[in-house]
Parts: structure tokens; sequence; C-alpha cells
């Protein structure tokens, strides 16, 4: 039985897409669909979750996730709240647990939850009443499921349908829980061939068992892709060094235009952000015609709308 899920097979909460099956991942993207639209009315609310008191508890810096889980919320008419976490009494050494339960004396329906811990998410998911929702917001090196799936939003866009892509995921895929969160849902939705590309410091041993192809040459690994994925260098979560340095990483690794020729002409460059421009990316590719990084956030919005539905047991436009 997965713990996300209720007895009757719908969403209890959100932690990771390892073991999600296909027809939940499929019912978000579609739920997703039916929300785009909000954001071109002129009054951008649908009142599905009127009433309801959402809590943003982000342990971790956020540009991305956190404001696009705020207006989500406020489009589906609930009640938000962001807890500064600097100014909270964490900062005075109380328990996570106890921030918790303080928050849900005040009567809390969903929690969304970042933090610098893998698994911080289940914890809290495992804590709280039964009418808590948990939203893993990115918990350490683990998963960050929302990216994912508006990651799988945005290929479905552009590419139509997944059963014959190429998908490449490019760098530091050790270190990121993005890529996990890619790799189940690439799989899960049944694209053919998931690659991912590094350096070997920067890839999970035994990362094949994912069922991904491995390559250390961009050359090769490129070659043929619909989709390419960037990721970020994550500094915050190496310990020692991996890399001779990021001018060294951006010659073999970065994505240039000449490097991107060698996928598909129509090939799709996503990134989740942040990006380091001139270290996993030039300029040129990532403000040129085959970005669609920026759409990426927007589609966030309409995502995160479909999750936080789709818990609170509404899920219509
Ligand atoms: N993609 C992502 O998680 O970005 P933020 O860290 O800005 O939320």
């Amino acid at each position: 039985m997965n713990p996300q899920l209720t007895q009757d097979g719908r969403l209890r909460h959100l932690l990771t897409l390892d073991g999600l099956p296909r027809a939940i991942l499929t019912q978000i993207l579609d739920t997703a669909e039916s929300f785009m639209d909000v954001g071109e009315r002129e009054v951008k609310k649908v009142p599905l979750l009127r009433g309801k008191s959402i809590f943003n508890l982000f342990f971790e810096p956020s540009t991305r996730t956190r404001t696009t889980f705020e207006i989500a919320a406020k489009r589906l008419s609930a009640d938000v709240v962001n807890l500064n976490i600097a100014t909270s009494s964490q900062s005075k050494g109380e328990a996570i647990l106890d921030t918790v339960d303080n928050l849900a004396a005040m009567h809390a329906d969903m929690f969304v939850v970042r933090h610098s811990q893998s698994g911080a998410a289940h914890f809290i998911a495992r804590h709280v009443a039964p009418h808590i929702s948990v939203v893993n917001a990115g918990d350490g090196r683990h998963a960050h499921p929302t990216q994912g799936l508006l990651d799988m939003f945005t290929i479905r866009r552009y590419k139509g349908a997944f059963h014959n892509l190429t998908v490449a995921i490019v760098g530091d895929v050790l270190h990121s829980r993005v890529a996990r969160s890619q790799i189940h849902a690439l799989t899960t939705l049944g694209v053919p061939e998931v690659r991912v590309i590094g350096p070997k410091t920067l890839l999970p041993a035994g990362v094949e068992q994912m069922g991904v192809k491995v390559y250390h040459d961009m050359a090769a690994g490129l070659a043929g892709c619909d989709v390419v994925i960037m990721l970020r260098l994550q500094n915050e979560r190496m310990r020692g060094a991996r890399l001779p340095s990021a001018q060294e990483y951006f010659k073999f690794f970065g994505l240039t235009p000449e490097k991107l020729a060698l996928a598909k002409p129509d090939a799709i460059v996503m990134h989740p952000g942040p990006m380091n421009r001139g270290v996993e990316i030039d300029s040129e590719v990532a403000d040129g015609p085959q970005s669609v990084i920026l759409p990426q956030v927007t589609y966030g919005i309409a995502v995160r709308m479909a999750v936080m539905a789709m818990l609170a047991g509404g899920a219509t436009a």
C-alpha cells in the first residue's frame, strides 16, 4: 500500500513520484491542463479550496517553488500562510514537529514543506492528523515531486506524448532531487529512452538500475534527443571537490549552441532553475528559441493547483 494514497486510491500526500501509478500522474497532468486558463481570466480564481488553510514551510531557500505554490493556493481561493523560518521559533531551537503541531492547532489543512534533510516531508506526513495533507516541495537530494510533474507537463505540452521520446538529463544527477523525480516520472509515463549525462563524479553509482542509460560524453549522449534537461551544479550539497573547476565543467558539459545542435533540430531545452549561466548552460541557449525554461515556471502554477486540488478532494476548474 502506497502511504501517499488513500485506501480507495486517491492522493493523500505528495511526497515522491517513486511508486505513484501512471494513472495518478496522468490525472495530475490532465487536471493541470484544466487549470491552465485560470491564469488568463480577469479574475484569476476558482473557489475549490475556499476556507482551507495552507502553510508554506520553507526551511531552505526558494524562488520558483515557494512563489508558485503561493500563487496556486491563492488561485484556488485558499488562505495561505508563508512561515518565515528565519524569524520563527525555529531560530530558538523549536523542534520541527512542535512547529508543525502548533500550526496544526491553528487549523492547518495542508503543509507544503521544503527541507535540506531527505525524508523531512515523510517525517511530517507520518505525524500529522488524518485530515492534513503534506506536499514535499524538495527534501535534500531525495525528491522534488511537483518539479518532476511540471517538467512532465512541459514535455507533454511541447511533444504531445511520451512513448516516442529520448530524454537526456545532463549534469549533477548525484545531488539532484529533481533528477530523481524526473527519472521516476519519465519511466512511469513510458518514455522509452532516458539518458543521464555527466562526469563519473556527478552520477550516482548504480543509476542504471533506475532504468536510464549512462553517458559521460555530451556528443554521444545528446545525439538524437528530443528533450535536453540541464541541471545546476549543487555546490551546497557537495562534500569535497568533485570537479577541477567550473570553467572545465562548462567546457565538457555546458550546453552551448554547438552541443545542442547534436540533438534533434526540434529538441527542447529545460532547466528547473536556478540557472548558473556559463557553468551548465550558455546564455545563447538559455534565452534561445529551443528554451522552454520560463514556460516551465508558468506551468508550475497549474500543476501545483492540480496537486493541491486533488489532495483536497476536488479537482475541476
Ligand atoms: N526548481 C526549484 O526548485 O527552484 P527554487 O529553488 O527556486 O524553488
